[in-house]
Protein backbone atom coordinates (compact mmCIF):
# COMPACT_ATOMS: atom_id res chain seq x y z
CA UNK A 1 0.00 0.00 0.00
CA UNK A 2 1.31 3.38 -0.60
CA UNK A 3 2.19 5.80 2.47
CA UNK A 4 -0.45 8.63 1.66
CA UNK A 5 -0.77 12.35 3.19
CA UNK A 6 2.67 12.01 5.00
CA UNK A 7 4.50 11.59 1.60
CA UNK A 8 2.63 13.81 0.14
CA UNK A 9 2.85 17.43 2.29
CA UNK A 10 6.21 18.33 0.79
CA UNK A 11 5.28 17.74 -2.38
CA UNK A 12 1.96 19.67 -1.79
CA UNK A 13 3.74 22.43 0.00
CA UNK A 14 6.31 22.78 -2.93
CA UNK A 15 3.59 23.06 -5.63
CA UNK A 16 1.48 25.88 -3.43
CA UNK A 17 5.02 27.79 -3.33
CA UNK A 18 5.14 27.05 -7.22
CA UNK A 19 2.14 28.49 -8.09
CA UNK A 20 2.04 31.34 -5.82
CA UNK A 21 5.48 32.59 -7.24
CA UNK A 22 3.78 32.15 -10.64
CA UNK A 23 0.29 33.67 -10.15
CA UNK A 24 2.11 36.85 -8.25
CA UNK A 25 4.03 37.47 -11.45
CA UNK A 26 1.65 36.86 -13.66
CA UNK A 27 -0.86 39.18 -12.10
CA UNK A 28 0.97 42.40 -11.17
CA UNK A 29 -1.29 44.89 -10.55
CA UNK A 30 -1.66 47.65 -13.18
CA UNK A 31 -1.45 51.06 -12.50
CA UNK A 32 -4.43 52.30 -13.98
CA UNK A 33 -8.52 51.46 -12.96
CA UNK A 34 -8.19 47.92 -13.81
CA UNK A 35 -6.43 47.36 -10.15
CA UNK A 36 -9.06 46.25 -8.37
CA UNK A 37 -9.75 43.67 -10.73
CA UNK A 38 -6.33 42.35 -10.48
CA UNK A 39 -6.42 42.43 -6.65
CA UNK A 40 -9.65 40.08 -6.64
CA UNK A 41 -7.95 37.95 -9.11
CA UNK A 42 -4.85 37.68 -6.96
CA UNK A 43 -7.23 37.17 -3.37
CA UNK A 44 -8.68 34.38 -4.86
CA UNK A 45 -5.54 32.39 -6.71
CA UNK A 46 -2.58 33.23 -4.56
CA UNK A 47 -1.92 31.92 -0.87
CA UNK A 48 -4.40 28.96 -0.19
CA UNK A 49 -6.09 26.29 -1.42
CA UNK A 50 -5.35 22.25 -1.29
CA UNK A 51 -3.59 22.64 -4.74
CA UNK A 52 -4.34 19.47 -5.87
CA UNK A 53 -5.21 20.01 -9.83
CA UNK A 54 -1.67 21.77 -10.30
CA UNK A 55 -0.12 18.75 -8.39
CA UNK A 56 -2.21 16.37 -10.69
CA UNK A 57 -0.57 18.06 -13.93
CA UNK A 58 2.81 18.10 -12.49
CA UNK A 59 2.47 14.49 -11.33
CA UNK A 60 1.32 13.02 -14.82
CA UNK A 61 4.04 15.16 -16.66
CA UNK A 62 6.57 13.54 -14.55
CA UNK A 63 5.40 10.18 -15.93
CA UNK A 64 7.11 11.40 -19.17
CA UNK A 65 9.49 13.85 -17.75
CA UNK A 66 8.20 16.79 -19.62
CA UNK A 67 9.96 19.81 -18.87
CA UNK A 68 8.97 21.28 -15.07
CA UNK A 69 8.23 24.91 -15.92
CA UNK A 70 6.26 23.69 -18.98
CA UNK A 71 4.27 21.44 -16.89
CA UNK A 72 3.88 24.25 -14.15
CA UNK A 73 2.27 26.73 -17.43
CA UNK A 74 -0.34 23.90 -17.67
CA UNK A 75 -0.74 23.57 -13.93
CA UNK A 76 -1.52 27.06 -13.59
CA UNK A 77 -4.03 27.20 -16.37
CA UNK A 78 -6.19 24.81 -14.68
CA UNK A 79 -5.80 26.20 -11.18
CA UNK A 80 -7.43 29.45 -13.00
CA UNK A 81 -10.24 27.87 -14.26
CA UNK A 82 -11.33 25.70 -10.85
CA UNK A 83 -10.60 29.07 -9.26
CA UNK A 84 -12.71 30.75 -11.71
CA UNK A 85 -15.22 28.09 -10.79
CA UNK A 86 -15.25 28.47 -7.40
CA UNK A 87 -15.82 32.26 -7.46
CA UNK A 88 -19.00 31.79 -9.45
CA UNK A 89 -19.61 28.83 -7.35
CA UNK A 90 -19.80 31.26 -4.29
CA UNK A 91 -21.84 33.52 -5.58
CA UNK A 92 -25.04 34.88 -3.95
CA UNK A 93 -26.79 33.65 -7.00
CA UNK A 94 -25.14 30.18 -6.76
CA UNK A 95 -24.27 28.76 -3.13
CA UNK A 96 -23.98 32.08 -1.63
CA UNK A 97 -20.88 31.69 0.50
CA UNK A 98 -18.71 34.23 2.40
CA UNK A 99 -15.86 32.08 3.23
CA UNK A 100 -13.25 30.10 1.07
CA UNK A 101 -9.82 29.38 1.24
CA UNK A 102 -10.34 30.76 5.10
CA UNK A 103 -10.90 33.95 3.42
CA UNK A 104 -13.46 36.00 2.56
CA UNK A 105 -14.98 35.15 -1.22
CA UNK A 106 -14.76 37.28 -3.56
CA UNK A 107 -17.87 39.29 -3.38
CA UNK A 108 -17.48 39.31 -0.17
CA UNK A 109 -13.96 40.97 -0.28
CA UNK A 110 -14.59 43.14 -3.24
CA UNK A 111 -18.03 43.20 -4.72
CA UNK A 112 -20.14 40.79 -7.00
CA UNK A 113 -19.43 42.69 -10.53
CA UNK A 114 -15.75 42.41 -9.72
CA UNK A 115 -16.33 38.78 -8.51
CA UNK A 116 -18.12 38.13 -11.58
CA UNK A 117 -14.84 39.74 -13.80
CA UNK A 118 -12.40 37.94 -11.59
CA UNK A 119 -13.74 34.71 -12.42
CA UNK A 120 -13.85 35.52 -16.30
CA UNK A 121 -10.47 37.13 -16.54
CA UNK A 122 -9.34 33.75 -14.66
CA UNK A 123 -11.14 31.72 -17.41
CA UNK A 124 -9.39 33.73 -20.11
CA UNK A 125 -6.30 33.72 -18.56
CA UNK A 126 -6.42 29.74 -18.54
CA UNK A 127 -6.34 29.77 -22.28
CA UNK A 128 -3.90 32.54 -23.36
CA UNK A 129 -1.44 30.31 -21.08
CA UNK A 130 -2.32 27.65 -23.32
CA UNK A 131 -2.29 29.00 -25.99
CA UNK A 132 1.44 30.61 -25.53
CA UNK A 133 4.16 29.00 -27.45
CA UNK A 134 6.11 28.65 -24.28
CA UNK A 135 3.84 25.91 -23.17
CA UNK A 136 4.65 23.76 -25.90
CA UNK A 137 6.78 24.06 -29.37
CA UNK A 138 3.66 21.79 -31.65
CA UNK A 139 0.86 24.02 -31.89
CA UNK A 140 -1.40 20.83 -32.46
CA UNK A 141 -0.44 19.88 -28.70
CA UNK A 142 -1.58 23.65 -27.97
CA UNK A 143 -4.58 22.54 -29.27
CA UNK A 144 -5.22 19.63 -28.36
CA UNK A 145 -4.92 21.23 -24.41
CA UNK A 146 -7.45 23.94 -25.36
CA UNK A 147 -9.96 21.98 -26.96
CA UNK A 148 -10.18 19.20 -23.85
CA UNK A 149 -9.82 22.46 -21.78
CA UNK A 150 -12.67 23.95 -23.43
CA UNK A 151 -14.84 20.69 -23.27
CA UNK A 152 -14.28 20.00 -19.78
CA UNK A 153 -14.77 23.32 -18.55
CA UNK A 154 -17.44 24.36 -20.63
CA UNK A 155 -21.42 22.67 -21.03
CA UNK A 156 -20.17 18.98 -21.30
CA UNK A 157 -17.94 19.29 -18.06
CA UNK A 158 -18.03 21.31 -14.89
CA UNK A 159 -20.24 24.22 -16.41
CA UNK A 160 -23.01 21.43 -17.08
CA UNK A 161 -22.57 19.60 -13.94
CA UNK A 162 -23.03 23.13 -12.05
CA UNK A 163 -26.65 23.39 -14.01
CA UNK A 164 -26.93 19.87 -12.88
CA UNK A 165 -26.19 20.76 -8.87
CA UNK A 166 -28.47 24.05 -9.25
CA UNK A 167 -31.62 22.31 -10.37
CA UNK A 168 -31.69 19.27 -7.72
CA UNK A 169 -33.84 20.53 -5.76
CA UNK A 170 -36.37 19.94 -8.14
CA UNK A 171 -34.98 16.92 -9.70
CA UNK A 172 -34.95 13.52 -8.25
CA UNK A 173 -31.21 12.12 -8.76
CA UNK A 174 -30.59 8.05 -8.43
CA UNK A 175 -27.34 6.73 -8.12
CA UNK A 176 -26.18 7.01 -12.09
CA UNK A 177 -27.71 10.70 -12.09
CA UNK A 178 -25.27 11.74 -8.67
CA UNK A 179 -22.61 10.47 -10.55
CA UNK A 180 -23.12 11.95 -13.84
CA UNK A 181 -23.43 15.63 -11.71
CA UNK A 182 -20.54 14.75 -9.95
CA UNK A 183 -18.70 13.48 -12.72
CA UNK A 184 -19.34 16.97 -14.64
CA UNK A 185 -19.18 19.23 -12.34
CA UNK A 186 -15.94 17.91 -10.47
CA UNK A 187 -14.45 15.24 -12.29
CA UNK A 188 -13.92 17.19 -15.89
CA UNK A 189 -11.48 19.10 -14.25
CA UNK A 190 -9.38 16.26 -12.82
CA UNK A 191 -9.98 14.69 -15.59
CA UNK A 192 -8.02 17.26 -17.79
CA UNK A 193 -4.96 17.31 -15.88
CA UNK A 194 -4.26 14.01 -16.56
CA UNK A 195 -5.04 14.22 -20.31
CA UNK A 196 -3.02 17.39 -20.06
CA UNK A 197 -0.31 15.11 -18.65
CA UNK A 198 -1.16 12.86 -21.64
CA UNK A 199 -0.84 15.20 -24.36
CA UNK A 200 2.15 17.07 -22.87
CA UNK A 201 4.37 13.79 -22.66
CA UNK A 202 2.81 12.50 -25.80
CA UNK A 203 1.70 9.42 -24.15
CA UNK A 204 0.75 5.82 -25.64
CA UNK A 205 -2.77 5.14 -26.30
CA UNK A 206 -2.98 2.38 -23.82
CA UNK A 207 -1.24 4.94 -20.89
CA UNK A 208 -4.00 7.55 -22.24
CA UNK A 209 -6.65 5.06 -21.17
CA UNK A 210 -5.25 4.05 -18.00
CA UNK A 211 -4.88 7.95 -16.87
CA UNK A 212 -8.49 8.40 -17.97
CA UNK A 213 -9.64 5.44 -16.15
CA UNK A 214 -7.83 6.70 -13.20
CA UNK A 215 -9.15 10.56 -13.48
CA UNK A 216 -12.34 9.27 -13.33
CA UNK A 217 -12.27 7.09 -10.30
CA UNK A 218 -10.56 9.76 -8.60
CA UNK A 219 -12.56 12.61 -9.53
CA UNK A 220 -15.58 11.21 -8.23
CA UNK A 221 -14.04 9.83 -4.96
CA UNK A 222 -12.71 13.34 -4.52
CA UNK A 223 -16.17 14.99 -4.68
CA UNK A 224 -17.60 12.33 -1.99
CA UNK A 225 -14.82 13.34 -0.18
CA UNK A 226 -16.08 17.10 -0.67
CA UNK A 227 -19.63 15.89 0.37
CA UNK A 228 -18.45 13.40 3.70
CA UNK A 229 -16.55 17.39 4.50
CA UNK A 230 -20.10 19.30 4.45
CA UNK A 231 -21.46 16.92 6.76
CA UNK A 232 -18.67 16.33 9.57
CA UNK A 233 -15.67 17.97 8.32
CA UNK A 234 -14.77 21.28 10.11
CA UNK A 235 -14.55 24.63 8.45
CA UNK A 236 -11.39 26.45 10.58
CA UNK A 237 -9.84 23.60 8.52
CA UNK A 238 -11.94 23.23 5.35
CA UNK A 239 -11.58 27.20 5.45
CA UNK A 240 -14.94 27.30 3.81
CA UNK A 241 -18.74 27.19 5.31
CA UNK A 242 -19.54 23.09 6.36
CA UNK A 243 -22.97 21.68 6.84
CA UNK A 244 -24.83 23.81 3.99
CA UNK A 245 -25.84 20.85 1.33
CA UNK A 246 -28.70 19.29 3.30
CA UNK A 247 -30.10 22.81 3.94
CA UNK A 248 -29.90 23.68 0.26
CA UNK A 249 -31.20 19.83 -0.95
CA UNK A 250 -28.26 19.49 -2.80
CA UNK A 251 -28.23 15.77 -4.25
CA UNK A 252 -25.18 13.53 -3.22
CA UNK A 253 -23.63 10.58 -2.54
CA UNK A 254 -24.13 11.35 1.14
CA UNK A 255 -27.42 12.64 0.97
CA UNK A 256 -28.32 9.34 -0.95
CA UNK A 257 -26.14 6.67 0.84
CA UNK A 258 -25.83 8.22 4.22
CA UNK A 259 -22.18 8.75 5.75
CA UNK A 260 -20.88 5.61 6.02
CA UNK A 261 -21.73 3.93 2.52
CA UNK A 262 -20.73 7.31 0.80
CA UNK A 263 -17.30 6.71 2.45
CA UNK A 264 -16.83 2.82 1.32
CA UNK A 265 -17.76 4.08 -2.12
CA UNK A 266 -15.18 7.20 -2.22
CA UNK A 267 -12.29 4.44 -0.54
CA UNK A 268 -13.49 1.24 -3.21
CA UNK A 269 -13.41 3.94 -5.77
CA UNK A 270 -9.51 5.14 -4.76
CA UNK A 271 -8.65 1.49 -4.77
CA UNK A 272 -9.89 1.07 -8.32
CA UNK A 273 -8.32 4.40 -9.43
CA UNK A 274 -5.07 3.11 -8.10
CA UNK A 275 -5.33 -0.34 -9.85
CA UNK A 276 -5.31 1.73 -13.42
CA UNK A 277 -1.91 2.81 -12.93
CA UNK A 278 -0.59 -0.77 -12.35
CA UNK A 279 0.81 -0.78 -16.18
CA UNK A 280 2.82 2.39 -14.37
CA UNK A 281 6.26 1.28 -11.72
CA UNK A 282 7.36 3.99 -8.91
CA UNK A 283 7.64 6.55 -11.29
CA UNK A 284 3.76 6.88 -10.87
CA UNK A 285 3.81 7.18 -6.73
CA UNK A 286 2.69 10.63 -6.52
CA UNK A 287 -0.79 9.84 -8.19
CA UNK A 288 -1.00 6.80 -5.90
CA UNK A 289 -0.84 9.28 -2.92
CA UNK A 290 -2.81 11.94 -4.48
CA UNK A 291 -5.21 9.48 -4.75
CA UNK A 292 -5.15 8.43 -1.18
CA UNK A 293 -5.11 11.89 -0.04
CA UNK A 294 -8.05 12.40 -1.75
CA UNK A 295 -10.19 10.62 0.39
CA UNK A 296 -8.33 10.90 3.56
CA UNK A 297 -8.16 14.52 4.12
CA UNK A 298 -9.66 16.54 5.90
CA UNK A 299 -9.59 19.71 4.54
C1 LIG B 1 -13.47 22.44 -4.09
O1 LIG B 1 -12.27 21.98 -4.64
C2 LIG B 1 -14.54 22.38 -5.09
C3 LIG B 1 -14.79 21.04 -5.61
C4 LIG B 1 -14.74 20.78 -6.87
C5 LIG B 1 -15.12 19.96 -4.70
P1 LIG B 1 -10.98 21.82 -3.73
O2 LIG B 1 -11.33 21.05 -2.50
O3 LIG B 1 -9.86 21.30 -4.56
O4 LIG B 1 -10.68 23.34 -3.31
P2 LIG B 1 -9.30 24.05 -3.04
O5 LIG B 1 -8.66 24.28 -4.36
O6 LIG B 1 -8.46 23.16 -2.15
O7 LIG B 1 -9.66 25.34 -2.36
C1 LIG C 1 -18.43 23.00 -6.60
O1 LIG C 1 -18.96 22.03 -5.79
C2 LIG C 1 -17.75 22.43 -7.74
C3 LIG C 1 -17.36 23.50 -8.67
C4 LIG C 1 -17.42 23.31 -9.94
C5 LIG C 1 -16.86 24.79 -8.17
P1 LIG C 1 -19.31 22.52 -4.33
O2 LIG C 1 -20.27 23.66 -4.37
O3 LIG C 1 -19.66 21.34 -3.51
O4 LIG C 1 -17.88 23.07 -3.87
P2 LIG C 1 -17.62 23.75 -2.48
O5 LIG C 1 -18.03 22.78 -1.42
O6 LIG C 1 -18.37 25.04 -2.48
O7 LIG C 1 -16.12 23.94 -2.49
MG1 LIG D 1 -21.76 24.35 -5.62
MG1 LIG E 1 -20.14 25.53 -3.23
MG1 LIG F 1 -19.05 21.06 -1.47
Amino acid sequence: MVPASLSLKPALDAIGKAVDQRFDRLLAVPDDNRARLYEAMRHAVIGGGKRMRPLLVVAACDLFHVDRERALRVALAIECIHVYSLIHDDLPCMDDDDMRRGKPTVHIAFDEATAVLAGDCLHDIAFEILADPATHEDPFARLELITELAIQSGPAGMAGGQMMDLVAGDVTYDIAGITRLQQLKTGALIQWCLEAGAIMGRASDAQRKSLRAYARDLGLAFQIADDLLDVEGESAKTGKAVQKDAAAGKATFVSLLGVERARTQAHALIDQAIGHLAGFGPEADLLRAIARFAVERDR
